[in-house]
């Protein structure tokens, strides 16, 4: 059989379909059987088609914890589709992948090289090793207002530094659709005997289009996560991981059973398999009237007198490629930050986009967008910029802002950080003790502060300064941030910490 025949196939979707045809009588999970014990308010609401294929592990469909049947086939054709020799399909997101991959790869006490920018998934899969993080530093490019990649240059310099670290995890392309430059990258990390692992959470769509950038597996990378809910067309949760025969597989399919809900929403996975159908049948298609429709808006935003970049910033230090897709507006010329202008798009216009940040707004484009969408959106912003005064001085501090640049210093693992004794303190007395918690504006899901971290004046005036943004800020227990919980442990003085002297 051809690729496109076979590719067409849709094996777990069809059983899944099949079985909530023959409509069986139910002795067995989930509660609600078939949806009849579903509350009518809900059921008239979503339909009840959908609580037909909300399933339980059945010899029909196969299960993911030790995939036989439909499931093993479905996820051999994504390893197809995606290029890569293993595939598994994932239903806690994005996240649960990062954990897996590197749990699978680094033990407690191995260094991991990782972007000081990882998403607090990579975090926690940091904390839950017991892997000790050694950080890269992207650059922010305060013009554009955004966070850029890491370069090829910059990791060679840390497996330099850091010559036993185990393997190096980076994100790209990033939210804003900024990818590195995968394949020397892996070059560099198979150069020094590294495993390069890729947060690929906003490239499911990468492989399908030439016109996209090369995908994390096109790359050579040995394992990838793709958030397939993200961009393409699976259900919220539903994400797929890629590896290659180069990692021990066996190990990450222990590690994916450890960390897995033993009851999988079929609904999640069945979404899996129908979005590797599609992307795999016609991915070039769709993503090529996604593109052109991106390319078109981006040219109308900049007609407009906003700012929205495209290819044309290739090559600026940390950026590689570009995916189009991705309309970062900047919102400096309509006079105001981009927390305000994502506002007014949603309480005014109707109109929510997927993040805010001091000067911009992030608007993902994808396969679901119409042009009437972007009608609306262009409109709205036309009037914004029309309606607002530019306020000189806020656009002045938002366009200050960037992460902390000078490296923290790690004082302790992650994982000891956060499982150690600690103590709730006001913020501003906690400068130079270290961190038991994460910090992390959200989104984009960029901790500023990780546990295990000393806490410098520069970090906590950062924090300050999104707090009275109005910045979501999340992961930390005082959602006001006037206290931190910062380490509490006498070993620390003992190892030259500085901050048990502050104990009052
Ligand atoms: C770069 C990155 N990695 C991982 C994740 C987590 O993905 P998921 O929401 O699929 O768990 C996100 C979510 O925003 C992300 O932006």
């Amino acid at each position: 059989m051809e690729y496109s025949e076979r590719q067409l196939k849709t094996p777990l979707f069809t059983a899944v379909v099949n079985y909530a045809k023959k409509k069986k009588i139910s002795f067995h999970t989930p509660g609600h059987k078939h949806g009849d014990g579903i509350p009518k308010m809900f059921r008239d609401f979503v339909g009840s088609r959908i609580f037909d294929i909300d399933l339980t592990l059945l010899e029909e469909v196969d299960s993911l914890q030790d995939p036989k049947t439909v499931i093993k086939e479905a996820q051999k054709l994504a390893a197809e589709a995606y290029g890569a020799d293993f595939s598994f399909f994932l239903v806690n997101g994005t996240t649960i992948g990062n954990q897996a991959m590197i749990l699978s790869v680094c033990s407690p006490g191995e260094k991991i090289i990782i972007p000081r920018n990882a998403h607090k998934s990579v975090l926690a899969g940091v904390i839950l090793s017991g892997a000790i993080p050694v950080y890269l530093y992207p650059k922010y490019d305060l013009e554009l207002g955004v966070i850029c990649n890491v370069t090829p240059k910059q990791v060679e310099e840390k497996i330099i530094e850091n010559p036993d670290a185990k393997a190096i995890l980076i994100t790209s392309p990033t939210y804003n659709g900024i990818a590195a430059d995968i394949r020397e990258i892996v070059r560099v990390a198979h150069q020094y005997k590294k495993i390069l692992l890729v947060d690929e959470a906003h490239g499911p769509h990468l492989k399908f289009h030439p016109d996209l950038p090369l995908s994390a597996m096109e790359g050579g990378a040995d394992m990838c996560v793709e958030s397939t809910h993200k961009i393409i067309s699976g259900m919220t949760q539903a994400s797929m991981l890629h590896a290659r025969k180069t990692v021990d597989i066996l190990k990450l399919k222990r590690i994916l059973q450890l960390l897995h809900t033993t009851s999988p929403s079929y609904i999640l996975m069945a979404s899996l398999d129908v979005a590797r159908m599609q992307m795999a049948t016609q991915g070039r298609e769709i993503l090529s009237k996604v593109i052109n429709m991106a390319n078109e808006a981006r040219t109308d935003i900049k007609a407009a007198g906003m700012e929205c970049f495209g290819k044309e910033v290739i090559g600026r230090e940390g950026i590689y490629d570009v995916d189009v897709t991705k309309l970062t507006i900047d919102t400096r010329a309509a006079g105001n930050s981009g927390y305000e202008v994502s506002r007014i798009l949603n309480k005014q216009y109707g109109i929510q986009v997927e993040f805010a940040a001091p000067t911009n707004v992030l608007a993902i484009m994808s396969l679901g967008n119409t042009k009437e969408d972007i009608h609306r959106l262009l409109k709205a912003l036309k009037e914004i910029k029309k309606g607002y005064t530019p306020n000189e001085e806020l656009i002045k501090t938002v366009s200050s802002v960037r992460m902390p640049e000078k490296e923290s210093e790690v004082v302790l693992s992650p994982r000891d950080a956060s499982f150690s004794n600690t103590k709730k303190i006001q913020f501003k007395e906690a400068i130079g003790m270290v961190s038991a918690e994460i910090i992390c504006p959200y989104p984009p899901g960029i901790p500023v502060l990780a546990p295990g971290e000393k806490i410098t004046k520069e970090v906590y005036e950062y924090i300050m300064f999104l707090k009275n943004l109005g910045n979501v800020i999340n992961g930390q227990d005082d959602k006001n941030l006037n206290t931190v919980k910062v380490v509490w442990d006498a070993r620390l003085q003992a190892a030259g910490g500085n901050y048990i002297d502050a104990e009052k």
